[in-house]
């Protein structure tokens, strides 16, 4: 599964208990965004991302990644609007909860075929 650039407009804190996630950390840069560091994440990882943090998720193995995550607020209205970035554009467009609602069934029912 592969999850588009997007922010939290708060902090966060994820910590992995089974599984992977690649993080690929972004700064705006202009009218888009440019990469500027990873971390990948194993069981027993802890990432903090701060309010103004920007990041894509990857999960890179056939296989769920379990984690808790902790935001700083309120994740579905926060204070100030979130933004999410087009995968191949890096154009910035308001969060969407149905995109990525979407796009976890999707990774779901992906999971599930693969397991027959
Ligand atoms: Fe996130």
């Amino acid at each position: 599964m592969s999850l588009m650039p997007h922010n939290h407009q708060m902090f966060s804190v994820v910590g992995i208990y089974t599984g992977r996630e690649d993080n690929v950390f972004w700064q705006r840069k202009g009218t888009t965004i440019e990469a500027v560091a990873a971390k990948s994440l194993g069981a027993g990882d802890v990432a903090t991302l701060g309010s103004d943090a920007i990041h894509s998720v990857l999960n890179p193995i056939g296989k769920m990644t379990c984690a808790l995550h902790v935001y700083g607020g309120d994740f579905f209205a926060p204070p100030n609007p979130r933004s999410e970035w087009d995968h191949e554009t890096l154009i910035e467009e308001p969060w969407n909860v149905e995109h990525a609602k979407s796009l976890f069934r999707e990774a779901e029912a992906r999971f599930a075929a693969s397991r027959g």
